[in-house]
């Protein structure tokens, strides 16, 4: 079968981390032939390299050149682009979010329904790492009992204004969408996604432009509750160093812990609810086993969900992170911020047109400029979170 013919668009940090690992050939059957970004600088190195260069994405899109194009851009361009290429008749890799709000998700997926024979898969690549895929294997074989809590401090995403300042669309309503909910965390909020479901209801607490000079959401406590009662506790911030990342799961056959690189398990001897009803003594507690659950790292997360996509594509593989389960992380980083600022708790499904139009009204209301500075170079790779 000849590889996939693939077109990337956006060339910033992420885009060009893309373009790395497919130029450098680790998913084999795909063909990085063309680039879009809007300056030539950034598609000088391609094109001295025989790839296709564009300054326009639509041009790219309709060029004729491409099976499949993978979206990098700021986050509003993933639907409208997300759209023209579906609609050109290519298969879709989208970068997280899947859209900037929920609204914008479910055009996006409306347009890839009108399209079932192409693909649209969102780069969701904590899903590949073994110790969320061993999280999620324990949760399905039931080894945790009842869910009854979920906790995760997550707030090892710091970021400098230097950071913020590196890009115009960066932590503005207008050019993001939002701040850490959307962008840093997004990836933890679809681990919870993947892991849980949809909660049935939400209540976020957000301070906005606590730490930085920016107009999004920077600091975020947020609760949850799920339809079976158990309730989760999330909490994150780009402005606290070192940061922490806990992730507790509790339910009635015990403790998962995923911290500081050790998934340990407390299991339970007894179901906890089941000892409760039965217990003819008031403070006794099951005892309990320690385990620690050995896991590796992903080597090449991005390349392998990249793999995957390609394999949906040529062979029908199931995909790991399809398109449509990314509604559901953008409309909990939504919920979290329109709690937040109506002071309400919100049921889920969230009402994404009443999102939308809160959004817009921030975007007409904004009065932030926005400071824009080259930053020095980076360890890029360094920001991704497992
Ligand atoms: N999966 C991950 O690990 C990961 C990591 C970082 C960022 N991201 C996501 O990737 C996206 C890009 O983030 P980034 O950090 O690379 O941003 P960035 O600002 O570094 O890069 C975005 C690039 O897109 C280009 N661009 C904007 N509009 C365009 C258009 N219409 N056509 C072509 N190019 C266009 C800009 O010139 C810029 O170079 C965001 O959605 C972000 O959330 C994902």
């Amino acid at each position: 079968m000849p590889p996939l013919r693939l077109g990337l668009i956006g060339l910033g940090n992420i885009g060009r981390h893309h373009a790395n690992y497919l130029l450098e050939g680790r998913v084999p059957q795909c063909q990085l032939v063309a680039v879009c970004a809007p300056n030539l600088s950034k598609l000088e190195p391609y094109a001295a390299r025989g790839l296709h260069a564009f300054t326009d994405a639509e041009q790219l899109i309709s060029s004729g050149l491409l099976d499949a194009v993978l979206i990098a851009t700021p986050h509003y361009q993933h639907t409208s682009l997300g759209i023209a290429a579906l609609e050109a008749g290519l298969h879709v890799m989208v970068e997280k979010p899947i859209s900037a709000h929920k609204a914008d998700a479910e055009r996006l997926l409306a347009c890839a329904a009108a399209h079932p024979l192409l693909v649209l898969a969102g780069m969701f690549q904590l899903r590949v790492e073994p110790r969320y895929a061993k999280l999620r294997a324990l949760l399905a074989a039931g080894e945790l009992g009842r869910l009854q809590r979920i906790t995760w401090i997550n707030t090892d995403w710091f970021r400098t204004e230097a950071y913020y300042a590196s890009g115009g669309w960066r932590a503005t309503w207008k050019g993001e969408g939002g701040g850490v909910l959307l962008n840093q965390c997004l990836h933890n909020l679809d681990v919870l996604s993947w892991l849980f479901g949809r909660p049935a209801r939400v209540r976020g607490f957000c301070q906005f432009g606590q730490w930085h000079q920016i107009e999004v959401e920077d600091q975020v406590t947020a609760w949850f509750e799920y339809p079976d009662g158990a309730t989760g506790t999330f909490i994150s911030s780009t402005g606290e160093a070192p940061g922490t990342n806990r992730f507790e799961i509790a339910g009635s056959r015990g403790r998962v812990v995923l911290e500081n690189n050790r998934l340990t398990f407390t299991r339970s001897e007894a179901d906890a609810l089941e000892w409760s009803r039965t217990a003819q003594v008031g403070f006794s507690k099951p005892e309990v086993w320690n385990i620690d659950i050995p896991f590796t790292d992903a080597t090449n997360p991005h390349a392998t969900l990249m793999q995957n996509f390609v394999a949906a594509i040529q062979e029908g593989t199931p995909l790991i992170a399809p398109g449509a389960d990314g509604l559901l992380s953008v409309e909990l980083a939504n919920a979290i911020v329109h709690s937040s600022l109506t002071g309400q708790t919100l049921n889920l499904p969230l009402d994404g047109a009443a999102w939308e139009a809160q959004l817009q009204q921030l975007i007409a209301q904004s009065r932030f400029t926005k400071e824009v500075r080259p930053t020095a170079t980076d360890d890029f790779a360094a920001s991704f979170r497992r």
